[in-house]
């Protein structure tokens, strides 16, 4: 191909946008784009937007101001440069984002991207256009692969969705307006894209989905398979050695799963569960659909299946009507549990959903006092649990270079960041490692000797395998 055609993906917010992002890059790779760095110099500039959160529609408008000028300069230097608007903010907003932002050729929602190469082609010869349908079909499945290069770009560690959408309707949340109803991949696709990513040179896959555990896609007996089947499926995969799955929801912990978690040692022991709050009251409020015993009998439960096990988990506080009470019952429940570490944020009123409308609403300085108790806690429990690492041997899935020449970053089970002197040609290889060191955001370790490796939680492989 001639003069390249350059593409540049601004990603915010999740896993799913993250890895939408990258999927965007695989389907316009095959109309020539390549991914630059520079956004100005972009011919197509794609904003992949979140909505989960915070005024997120007023900063992609002030970030299209900015955007404007850059195509106006690129017009001036005769250079085309096309904006689409992508993901939930433009789900949620859709035609307005055109009247408010007129520099934007055409605005996606985050089912129908694989529609883009025709998009923008229309968008060129019939002007600027919205396609925010809902789709009754996971646009994976209609999306070309991805190519070796791009996969062996991205390292060992890869995502791949399994499942979109949620029918929760957790009253605070904005996911199942956005994303849509919940659609499961089938199963032989799904192994399809384990196989090729394994055969790039992947080692570790993440299952990712809204509401992850809900999975029912179609197995190859023409039945619905859980989530705790399929990965009983994935860790077959050839390559691949370590698997993970996000983001779940308590409710849909099945039996399956717990025997996932029992019998596979591929199957990392550590899991985010959210639970966003310890008030059963508070719990009622947001349609969760568990209370605090349920949670906490699931992660016994965990626990009994992989004695190993840590957990993570999303809190919100000052959600409407969340008293001191209730806010200290979350607090109770970070002591109880003991979380390796935890996100949290102060509750945000989301535009069309049914929390955002109680009168009750928690004053901004209750909210931001709540949350920094909140995070204080959570950083505690996550010192100890990093300072318990000290003096252990963990199995590390070495990902890239680090800062230091000589040096690796790798992961834990535990998703730890730990940097370990080794030459770049063991990236992807798992490797016992002693934790010599706890810095404040990572561990530094160094090579077990053969005698001493604990081989605890993964079966060994051959190098650069
Ligand atoms: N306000 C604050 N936090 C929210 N989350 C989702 N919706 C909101 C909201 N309206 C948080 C939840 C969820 C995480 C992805 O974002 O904790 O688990
Ligand atoms: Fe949102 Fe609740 Fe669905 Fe999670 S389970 S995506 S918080 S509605």
């Amino acid at each position: 191909m001639s003069a390249t055609r350059k593409l540049h993906v601004k990603s915010y917010g999740c896993q799913m946008n993250a890895y939408d992002s990258q999927r965007m890059a695989d389907l316009l790779a095959h109309e020539g784009f390549v991914e630059t760095a520079a956004a100005e110099d972009a011919e197509l500039l794609i904003l992949n937007t979140c909505h989960i959160r915070e005024k997120a529609a007023e900063k992609v408008y002030s970030e299209l101001g900015r955007i404007r000028r850059w195509k106006e300069h690129a017009a001036a230097k005769g250079r085309p440069m096309s904006i689409v608007v992508a993901g939930c903010v433009a789900q949620a907003e859709g035609e307005e984002i055109l009247r408010r932002a007129p520099a934007v050729d055409v605005v996606v929602g985050p089912q129908n991207y694989h529609r883009l190469p025709a998009l923008l082609d229309r968008a060129r010869r019939q002007g600027k256009l919205v396609d925010t349908e809902f789709p009754t079909e996971s646009k994976f499945d209609a999306l070309p692969p991805a190519d070796r290069d791009a996969i062996r770009r991205r390292g060992v560690s890869a995502f791949v969705t399994v499942q979109e959408g949620c029918d929760k309707f957790c009253t605070f949340c904005v996911v199942p307006y956005t994303r849509g109803a919940e659609i499961s991949r089938p199963v032989a696709k799904i192994i399809a894209e384990v196989e090729r990513l394994a055969r790039a040179g992947v080692r570790e896959v993440t299952l990712i989905g809204q509401n992850v555990n809900a999975y029912h896609g179609e197995g190859p007996d023409g039945r619905a398979w859980t989530l705790g089947r399929l990965l009983h499926r994935v860790v077959k995969v050839s390559g691949i050695a370590r698997v993970r799955y996000t983001t779940s929801h308590p409710g849909d912990v099945d039996d399956s799963l717990m025997a996932a978690h029992r019998d596979l040692p591929e199957l990392m022991p550590y899991l985010h569960l959210p639970v966003q709050s310890g008030s059963d009251r508070v719990l009622a409020a947001m349609n969760r659909r568990h209370t605090r015993r349920d949670y906490l009998r699931t992660l016994s439960r965990m626990r009994h299946a992989r004695a190993d096990m840590a957990f993570s988990s999303d809190f919100i506080v000052g959600f409407p009507g969340e008293t001191e009470g209730d806010f200290r019952e979350t607090l109770s429940l970070v002591e109880e549990v003991g979380y390796a570490g935890a996100f949290s944020f102060k509750y945000s009123p989301r535009p069309g959903t049914p929390a955002a409308k109680c009168a009750d609403q928690v004053a901004e300085p209750v909210k931001h006092e709540r949350l920094t108790r909140l995070q204080a806690a959570i950083d505690r429990h996550q010192a100890a649990f990093n300072a318990r690492s000290l003096g252990t041997t963990l199995d590390i899935l070495l990902e890239k270079p680090g800062r230091r020449a000589g040096q690796l970053v790798g992961r834990s089970p535990y998703l730890q960041p730990v940097h370990v002197m080794l030459p770049e040609s063991r990236i992807g290889d798992i490797v016992s490692v002693h934790i010599a060191e706890i810095g404040a955001n990572s561990l530094f370790g160094i090579l077990s000797p053969p005698a001493q490796r604990s081989g605890r939680t993964e079966p060994r492989l051959a190098a650069g395998n």
